[in-house]
């Protein structure tokens, strides 16, 4: 290959930009050429791409959001679509394509490799760490630490007042999020996704820690949580608990912004190098991964398809340290 493109897609991270930084300056080391293409596939489709070399990268290893912009492209889910973003492709010579997102953008480089041939890899970067194939996600550890400081700052007012917080956290599907900013926070109960939950149990959970004397306590709630909308949820303890002076924090999307962590920018170096690595070794409809500090390759179908399982011992652990 001689010619690579790089594109972000889906909701932004922390750390996208480290990782074109990182996919840009491995393809000028060994004598790529390298286009970055704006707003995800809409910029293949509408021909936006730029030509990137190491200085069009300088200076943004510490920025959040993504330099490219990004999108959830519709267009690029109709044949149509797909045929314009390869005949760009094919304008520019672009013999391989780097695909920063989450598990949506690999549906979509997945269905462009199977139709056009190109050589695709997938850069998971994605705050919600919902991705099978490695470890943490691009993103996830910042937004896990974006979520843990807001919750904080919730404690000092919540214990102030004597108060019963309700905190949502993103996450779509999956509740890594939850789970651990949860945990870090010392929360009362976490509400998540992958686990059954009751209004019994979180009631039952009340009921416990107003035995042991706690006064004022956090629930942090994934939002993909199945038990009903957080602001369902708080209407119906005050129901149960007329005495609880309840709030509501939605965190929404702070949790996607802000300076990439060191563990993130390190991460997306990584993956950003081994993406293109990865292509120049041959391989294709793969996403690169971390797993245990190593670089692998999952094929793009099984990052997709398949779960990263959730810590459950977490909960547990959660249940015991909060009383
Ligand atoms: O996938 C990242 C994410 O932030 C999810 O946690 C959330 O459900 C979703 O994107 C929000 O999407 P949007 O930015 O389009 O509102």
């Amino acid at each position: 290959i001689k010619t690579v493109a790089v594109l972000t897609s889906g909701g932004d991270a922390p750390g996208m930009n480290a990782a074109i930084r990182a996919v840009v300056r491995t393809a000028n080391s060994l004598g790529l050429e390298c286009y970055g293409v704006r707003e995800g596939y809409n910029g293949l489709i509408h021909g936006d791409f730029t030509k990137m070399g190491p200085r069009s990268v300088k200076n943004i290893i510490n920025e959040g959001g993504t330099i490219l912009k990004s999108a959830r492209s519709s267009e690029f889910k109709t044949p149509e679509g797909r045929d314009k973003a390869f005949e760009n492709c094919k304008k520019h010579n672009i013999d391989a394509l780097v695909c920063i997102g989450g598990d949506g953008s690999f549906t979509g480089a997945k269905v462009f490799n199977e139709e056009y041939g190109l050589p695709v890899i997938g850069v998971p970067g994605t705050i919600d760490n919902d991705i099978f194939g490695t470890d943490n996600t691009i993103g996830y550890d910042t937004a896990l630490n974006t979520a843990m400081e807001a919750i904080d700052k919730i404690r000092d007012t919540a214990t102030s007042h004597n108060r019963v917080f309700f905190v949502e956290v993103m996450g779509r599907d999956a509740g890594f999020i939850a789970l651990n900013s949860g945990i870090a926070t010392g929360a009362l109960d976490i509400l998540i996704p992958e686990q059954k939950d009751s209004m019994e149990e979180l009631f039952g959970t009340f009921r416990k820690a107003e035995k042991v004397g706690k006064s004022s306590s956090i629930v942090v709630v994934a939002e993909g949580e199945k038990l009903g909308n957080i602001y369902d949820l708080a209407k119906a303890t005050k129901d149960e608990f007329p005495n609880f002076d309840i709030r509501v924090a939605v965190l929404g999307h702070i949790q996607r912004g802000g300076s990439p962590s060191c563990a993130d920018r390190v991460l997306a170096s990584k993956m950003g190098y081994g993406a293109v690595m990865g292509l120049v070794e041959g391989k294709s409809k793969v996403m690169v991964g971390v797993k245990s500090n190593r670089l692998i390759y999952t094929p793009i179908e099984e990052a997709i398809k398949k779960h990263n399982e959730i810590d459950k011992d977490l909960l547990k652990i959660s249940e015991i340290l909060a009383m």
